[in-house]
């Protein structure tokens, strides 16, 4: 059997067959189907990309309907219980998991560049007290471009190597001058002795003390969700990072980007609005009361639903097993019990059932960067230091990828076709 697909346009009777590689059809395949000579020729409309591949990617594979997450083909489960989350971007960056030297250089590589330019402090006590700090990180990120002029020469494979390096050393040491500046306190440089979420926990926590002492379960829970959070295929954030990196504009500009799509409260802000939806719903009496309301339109149950997933997200079940590693150190969350009710409910509900909405990744992280000591406003920025590797590996690979262009959908087109200037004194 043939992979092809016949069309027949009963515009014209006409018949056109168009190869099936992948289980896709190539979309400029169907410009040649035209109603007249004059045609532009067929276009497919897909809003929000809900059926269409935008690139080949061999670096992370999910299942949605089972709820399958891999890395380069290691299941996730498996990552977040061996791995590091430095061993992972180094999987997610080049394909393989490194040898024990390999791991060593790469992680060398990644230390020496966790230092930032002095200017950026400056640059970040520009910012108000009360700023977002998904806001600051953001800017920060973007303004990186303007200290390494030469990460704008995107053709060369190791000067992206190296501003990837830097992206995944650096975007920590924002993230806890951003959480330090809203806090009003003192910015921690980094301590390169410590192993990247020991070192994260200490420029974000360390006092007046000579040395910070890091918590191995806080640092082991950390470790597990960055791995978790450290890429998701061509979600809104990477879509963002792909599309505007294929202007060929500098990896900083591309991740400030990224950043910004993965704000979104429908997106990475999601865990910020889960702490703030259970606040709101004050507790377990108002659960019913609550999930009425979702259900007549009258709000989201956040840290619910995925594009992709239509089961149980694979990452919310780690999750909240790290939240309860975590509770053992800091206490419960006493929002736990809200979450935990709000889930059981939601997951009984026809409404929620039939839709197939499941716990997504956001539902239970916040309460653990909660505990952790973490105002919702960090939330969103806990989740970007991950994803950072895994935006970088995507656009690499879309450097290499001799099928890329710059991204440019089409539209249709539903305004008024060519008019006569009115000027304004017969203006209705
Ligand atoms: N609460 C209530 N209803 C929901 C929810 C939700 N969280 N999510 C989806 N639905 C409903 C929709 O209203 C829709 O109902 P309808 O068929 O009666 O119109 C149906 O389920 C299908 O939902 P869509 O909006 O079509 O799904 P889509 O794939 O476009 O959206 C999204 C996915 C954005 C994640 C959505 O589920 C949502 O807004 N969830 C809450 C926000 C959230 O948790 N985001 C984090 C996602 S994970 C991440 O990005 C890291």
């Amino acid at each position: 059997m043939a992979d092809t697909l016949t069309i027949t346009d009963n515009r014209t009777g006409k018949q056109y067959e168009v190869p099936i590689t992948d289980g896709t059809i190539r979309a400029l395949d169907l410009r040649k189907i035209k109603a007249s000579a004059e045609d532009f020729g067929l276009m497919t409309y897909d809003p929000a990309f809900t059926n269409t591949a935008s690139c080949r990617s061999a670096i992370t594979y999910i299942d949605g309907d089972v709820g399958v997450l891999e890395y380069r083909g290691y299941p996730i489960e498996q990552l977040a219980e061996h791995s590091s989350y430095l061993e992972v971007a180094y999987l997610l960056m080049f394909g393989e998991l490194p040898t024990a030297d390999q791991l060593t250089q790469w992680k060398q590589g990644i230390t020496q560049h966790t230092l930032l330019h002095e200017n950026i402090k400056h640059l970040m006590r520009g910012f108000r007290y009360d700023a977002h700090p998904m806001g600051v990180f953001l800017s920060t990120v973007g303004a990186l471009s303007t200290f390494y002029p030469d990460a704008k020469q995107v053709d060369d494979p190791e000067v992206r190597l190296r501003h990837i390096a830097r992206l995944i050393a650096k975007t920590p040491s924002i993230a806890a001058y951003t959480y330090r500046h809203t806090t009003g306190r003192f910015y921690v440089y980094p301590d390169n002795d410590l192993s990247f979420t020991g070192n994260f926990l200490n420029m974000l926590f360390k006092m007046t003390e000579a040395k910070y002492a890091v918590n191995p379960v806080l640092e082991r829970a950390l470790e597990v969700l960055f791995i978790l959070h450290a890429d998701h295929e061509q979600n809104c954030g990477t879509n963002a990072m792909r599309s505007i990196g294929s202007s060929e504009v500098d990896p900083y500009s591309a991740t400030a980007g990224a950043a910004a799509a993965l704000y979104g409260p429908l997106h990475g802000g999601a865990n910020e609005a889960v702490l703030k939806m259970l606040e709101q719903i004050g507790s377990k009496a108002n659960v019913p009361a609550f999930i009425e309301g979702v259900k007549k339109g009258e709000g989201k149950l956040m840290g619910f639903g995925h594009r992709v997933y239509k089961s149980y997200d694979p990452r919310a079940k780690i999750v909240k097993q790290a939240a309860y590693d975590v509770f053992e150190v800091t206490g419960k969350n006493p929002q736990l019990d809200l979450a935990l009710e709000l889930e059981r409910i939601a997951l009984e509900d026809e409404y929620f059932v039939s839709r197939r909405l499941y716990p997504n990744v956001d539902f239970y992280s916040g309460l653990i960067y909660q505990a952790l000591g973490f105002a919702p406003g960090m939330f969103t920025v806990l989740f970007a230091i991950p994803r950072t590797a895994g935006w970088v590996a995507q656009w690499d690979e879309l450097h290499r990828d001799a099928d890329q262009k710059i991204a440019r959908p089409r539209q249709i087109y539903t305004g008024h076709r060519t008019r006569a200037y009115v000027p304004m004194e017969q203006r209705a």
